[in-house]
């Protein structure tokens, strides 16, 4: 009999694991008994190599063990446990499932996005109004968003968009910068018109119904509540307009405000300004002038189907992901006759495909394909030596700190982005420029460092001047801050767009002894970026760092006659005119 089974679903997503365990009550109903959620980040890293990430598994596994205890406590009769988009994108997914069943007993599934869709559809279908003009259902996860319009007459349309609140973050920074919330949504913007989703007029009575973190997290501050609970959340209806308020106010809260909110907390405070992006762009996109909070998602649809209820159908319109090479490729021939790739998706995936950087950085287990940029610098112009201390500024995801590390170098590495330990290598995680992670990194170090190295990107709009002026500012306030940081006679690697050399160039003249321009092979044709490596730092008199910790080898040398800048407006030395002729 339906109504005795005891049932139990569990949906590991790229940030969340949740477990719900509930008593059938009838073909499709159930009654909720229990349920566990954690946030592990399994996908966190993941963008970079493809794999999964030892210490994201490790926090994943402890979270199956508690689901795991949970279902024998309470005597399930049928377990369901997906993979969401994380499982869809992992190479490595297969290692991990059997890990997870040899662990934890839990036997584990992968999903693709239609079905996805469907079990979202199954859990949202008593929320949608039918009288409503439109519905739109949103399930904004952590590394894709699933959009599925259900029609009154016709199929029912869904879609998945390669963009969630975590990899949104990962991929364009911070959401609360407003060039990054615009450029958000303006990607968003683009996956929906490369699925067929035309705009639609704004109309006040259109519902988006949103499931997930974001959407429940945002609800429940329109709300005004003090906490999230499902039962003040699930099937609440506000205004859309009080929705972007509640946005607006988000954005303005800082980091730490954020983590310490009772309802936002710590294991979303970073990634929900990216999930609103998302969100608010579907909404304005598809014209929805109300939205409909849904404390359910691809959990409870699952559970809806232990229970046997029937998947409903759905015409789907989606994108594939992967990232590993041969299936990239695979997916690249197989969508570009239909057109299911975004014209972007399918540049992004052909040109990882044929990258041997990719491939190499993927076997030698770099985090980045960028190290090789720091490998031929430093095998150049012998930067890292054992023992150094090195400051890596710009840090994330750590392939150059990883690399500083496998040197034998000691590494202190920044970033504005979380980033996965590293042995041999101390992370701070903050802005370069904030004079408290300054110090912190000062403290870090216990000395002078020898090396400082700068592949800092600031967030770019597209457009040539703005872009070049902001990676002049950010040259400039690096500049200022490696006096007090950098030994005498110590060497700094700093990255720059073309153009701000007239401005970067004559400031770091000033302070090293020799200051070459740099443009690695395995910098991207399409790039303008370029590398200053600037050695024999000659600090200024007032200094912090002058003092101590010179790299003991700085040699006298008249910047008069050893810098270079390949602009010809000094004497150039032979050395530095060789590095010169490597630029295209
Ligand atoms: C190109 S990535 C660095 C890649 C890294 N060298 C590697 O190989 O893994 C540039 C980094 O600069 C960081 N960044 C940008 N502005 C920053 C700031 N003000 N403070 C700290 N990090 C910043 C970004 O978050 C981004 O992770």
């Amino acid at each position: 009999m339906e109504g005795e089974r005891r049932v139990a679903a569990l949906d590991l997503g790229t940030n969340n694991c949740r477990l719900l365990v509930a008593r059938c009550a009838g073909r499709g109903v159930f009654v909720p008994l229990r349920g566990f959620q954690l946030i592990v980040r399994l996908g966190e890293g993941l963008g970079v190599g493809g794999r999964l990430q030892p210490q994201a598994v490790a926090r994943t596994l402890e979270a199956l063990r508690v689901c795991a205890r949970i279902c024998a406590e309470e005597g399930v009769a049928a377990f369901r446990g997906i993979l969401t988009a994380v499982g869809r994108l992992a190479r490595d997914v297969d290692d991990f499932l059997r890990l997870a069943e040899a662990e934890t007993g839990l036997r584990l599934e992968v999903v693709d996005e239609a079905e996805e869709a469907r079990l979202s559809l199954l859990a949202c279908l008593p929320l949608v109004d039918l009288r409503a003009p439109r519905s739109v259902i949103l399930d904004v996860g952590g590394g894709s968003s699933e959009v599925i319009v259900p029609h009154r007459e016709g199929p029912t349309v869904a879609a998945s968009l390669p963009l969630g609140a975590v990899n949104a973050t990962e991929t364009f920074g911070d959401a609360t910068d407003p060039a990054v919330y615009a450029r958000i949504r303006a990607a968003t913007l683009a996956e929906l018109r490369a699925r067929g989703f035309g705009a639609l007029p704004p109309e006040p009575r259109a519902v988006l119904i949103g499931t997930s973190g974001t959407a429940t997290v945002l609800a429940a501050l329109t709300l005004g509540l003090h906490e999230l609970s499902r039962e003040a959340v699930d099937g609440a209806r506000m205004d859309m307009e009080a929705v972007r308020a509640t946005i607006r106010s988000v954005l303005a809260m800082s980091l730490d405000a954020r983590r310490q909110h009772p309802v936002i907390g710590p294991g979303r405070a970073d990634v929900l300004p990216a999930g609103a992006a998302i969100l608010e762009a579907v909404a304005e996109h598809l014209g929805c002038g109300t939205f409909v909070a849904a404390d359910r998602g691809p959990l409870d649809g699952l559970v809806r189907r232990l229970c046997g209820a029937a998947l409903p159908p759905v015409a789907f319109r989606g994108a594939s992901h992967g990232t590993d090479r041969d299936e990239m490729a695979k997916t690249v021939k197989k969508s570009a006759g239909r057109g299911r790739l975004s014209a972007s998706s399918r540049r992004w995936l052909e040109r990882q495909a044929r990258d041997p950087f990719v491939r190499r950085a993927k076997a030698e287990g770099y985090r980045a394909r960028s190290v090789y940029k720091l490998e031929e610098m430093d095998r150049r112009f012998g930067l890292l030596r054992p023992g150094m201390r090195v400051l890596d500024i710009g840090a994330a995801p750590g392939s150059w700190s990883q690399y500083a590390a496998r040197r034998g170098c000691r590494v202190v590495a920044v970033d504005l982005l979380e980033i996965e330990p590293i042995s041999g290598v101390e992370i701070v995680r903050g802005d370069v420029r904030d004079p408290a992670v300054q110090a912190e990194l000062r403290a870090r170090l216990g000395g002078p460092a020898q090396v400082v190295l700068s592949d800092l990107a600031p967030n770019t709009s597209g457009d040539k001047v703005s872009d070049r002026l902001r990676s002049e500012a950010a040259c400039e306030e690096i500049l200022a801050f490696v006096p007090e940081v950098l030994a005498a006679g110590g060497s700094l690697v700093l990255k720059l767009l073309r153009g701000a050399e007239a401005v970067v160039v004559p400031q770091a003249r000033a302070l090293f002894g020799k200051v070459r321009h740099v443009r690695p092979q395995a910098t991207r044709a399409e790039s303008s970026e370029i590398y200053l490596v600037c050695t024999d730092f000659r600090p200024p008199p007032s200094s912090v760092a002058a003092g101590g910790g010179s790299t003991g080898d700085s040699r006298a040398s008249s910047p008069e006659t050893t810098s270079s800048t390949g602009s010809g407006s000094r004497g150039a030395s032979s050395s530095a005119a060789s590095a010169s002729r490597t630029e295209p």
